[in-house]
């Protein structure tokens, strides 16, 4: 294997020499890396989002069930640092507070998910409600619309009751179907009279991929080339029942919306004028935001998933393609399915040919027959995969534009993290990253994209997945092991407040208004912060020792030189 170094100068070669060729690309023409000054659409909304499973700890309290996030984390080596999501931000017991934050941003919405083992903790709604956990969203609805934020809420952002997992294997079996229906009908007559806007599913790509193919994700099986489709084949059925059921028994009393919430990165050619490259990158995103949105606007997978997929497993001898297949009257029950279309994006990727012979094992992955690289000039802060790539979110929009109909969208997810031990307040690459990821969604909307909200994600440091608390999304800094856990602004609070009061960007000046703004309350927030004598310590070792030790090491090399060249003359 090549090194990482050598590797990363490779791929940097051949990005440049195709810098000039990308120029060529349509929506960016003459504008690539140029700032946009303007404002929003009137009625445009800002807000920010989290889940359930990552923010609300009480894994175990007044009745609720165990969801497959509580199983997999108790289980040794599946989190860094064996982490779980037992208390995170302990969200379930600081709902005024965390509003109170949202108010002060002046959040016209906030995204959150709704467990589903909290209300119903065997999962089955013939079984058992749990009242209190239905309470506690009767609240948060309530204390959101008495301060005028909207809520926008999902049904399912990953926690599945552990208890179908161990009956039925999860998302493997199709019963899931009615199971998930039935819990959406019971939100829906529980919570609908308040609710406007309804996410069925947060991002099934990971569910079917991390979940069912490369277990990182829980449920944590390994099922490769066939889960992950599996998998993702019942979230499709099941999202289209729940649109049915809405549409038929509610629509007509709640005036709401039903969507999904699909995540993607944008794949862009290597070389634009390599017609293999430029199919390779097409793949990309087909076999990623494609594989979910395809049916649900146009009735069935992407053509180029079913041909890459059935000739793969002819090659492999299978009588059967591995990508299951919708019945003619399934295509119909599942096409227009979507109210709005929510979207999660945080990165970007060069994408070439590459062909993965069958026969070598087959997986979701091989499947593509394509190769992703990065441009190690990309900044990249915090989460190793994500690279700020802001060019690329416009051309995803307006991929969804023009691919989809140009359906209404909500952007459900967009922030970037740090690394655990940052305990800086003043995070200046966030508020960059925010600045232009939202200024290429301006472009967007010029563009003609149907763009209606921008959900920073997230609002609090959370419980980041299988990478526990080692990555920081928040607007707000968590101090994990206070257990009170307690809140403090970043820079980027204040930057995104700016946004969302001038509802864009005005013009340069101002811009640099908010920055020095952003920064001189920042430093009073690291104040606060350092007076937790924990952080204050940790402050210490990263702050001053760290840089005090390399200049007393620079110093004394100087000086033993000298020495040297001393003795020398
Ligand atoms: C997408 C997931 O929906 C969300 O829960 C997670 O925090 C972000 N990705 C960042 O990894």
């Amino acid at each position: 294997m090549l090194p990482q170094s050598m590797l990363r100068t490779c791929h940097l070669l051949v990005l440049m020499l195709c810098v000039s060729a990308i120029e060529d690309f349509d929506w960016t023409k003459n504008d690539h890396g140029s700032f946009y000054y303007g404002v929003f659409p009137t009625g445009f909304s800002w807000g920010a989002g989290g889940s359930a499973y990552q923010t609300e700890g009480a894994w175990n309290v007044d009745g609720k069930g165990m969801s497959i996030w509580d199983a997999f984390a108790h289980k040794k080596g599946k989190i860094f640092l064996n982490d779980t999501g037992d208390f995170s931000c302990e969200g379930y017991h600081k709902v005024k507070d965390d509003i109170s934050l949202m108010k002060d941003m002046n959040l016209k919405h906030y995204r959150f998910s709704i467990s589903w083992p909290r209300i119903l903790p065997t999962g089955i709604k013939n079984e058992n409600i749990n009242e209190k956990g239905i309470k506690y969203y009767d609240d948060l609805i309530n204390k959101l619309l008495e301060n005028k934020i909207t809520p926008i809420v999902t049904l399912y952002h990953w926690d599945l009751p552990q208890i179908l997992e161990e009956k039925y294997r999860g998302w493997q079996n199709a019963s899931m179907v009615n199971l998930f229906n039935d819990f959406a009908n019971l939100c829906f007559e529980r919570f609908g009279n308040r609710v406007r806007h309804w996410i069925t599913f947060n991002n099934p790509w990971s569910i079917a991929v991390e979940g069912y193919e490369t277990g990182e994700h829980a449920p944590g099986l390994k099922l490769r080339g066939v889960g992950a489709y599996k998998a993702a084949h019942h979230i499709i059925k099941a999202h289209a029942k729940v649109w049915h059921t809405y549409d038929t028994q509610w629509r007509n009393k709640q005036k709401g919306l039903v969507g999904i919430s699909l995540s993607g990165d944008w794949g862009e050619p290597v070389d634009i004028s390599n017609q293999r490259d430029i199919e390779a990158a097409e793949r990309y995103v087909q076999f990623y935001m494609g594989w979910f949105a395809t049916p649900l606007f146009n009735g069935d997978y992407p053509q180029v998933m079913k041909d890459y997929i059935g000739r793969k497993s002819a090659q492999q001898g299978l009588g059967a393609s591995r990508l299951p297949v919708f019945t003619a009257q399934e295509k119909s029950y599942i096409r227009g399915t979507c109210d709005f279309l929510g979207i999660g994006h945080f990165t970007t990727r060069y994408i070439t040919q590459k062909n993965y012979p069958s026969g070598r094992g087959n997986s979701y992955f091989t499947d593509r027959d394509l190769a992703e690289l990065v441009d190690p000039r990309w900044p990249d802060p915090g989460s190793e995969w994500l690279y700020s790539v802001p060019w690329g979110f416009r051309r995803l929009l307006n991929f969804v534009k023009k691919q989809y109909g140009n359906p209404m969208i909500y952007v459900t997810e967009n922030g970037v993290s740090e690394k655990m031990m940052c305990t800086d307040l003043c995070d200046d690459w966030r508020m960059q990253y925010f600045k232009d990821y939202i200024n290429e969604m301006l472009k967007a909307i010029k563009d003609g994209v149907n763009i209606k909200a921008y959900t920073a994600w997230s609002l609090l440091d959370k419980f980041e997945w299988d990478e526990g608390y080692s990555e920081r999304f928040g607007l707000y800094y968590v101090d994990f092991r206070d257990k009170n856990k307690p809140r403090y602004p970043k820079a980027s609070v204040q930057y995104y407040k700016s946004i969302i009061s001038s509802n864009g960007f005005p013009n340069q000046r101002e811009l640099e208004i908010w920055k020095g703004k952003a920064i001189e309350t920042c430093s009073s927030s690291n104040q606060l912060l350092a007076a937790d004598p924990l952080i204050s310590h940790m402050g210490m070792v990263t702050e001053i020792v760290v840089p005090t030790m390399c200049t007393l090491s620079i110093l004394l090399s100087a000086v033993f030189l000298m020495f040297l060249l001393r003795r020398r003359l």
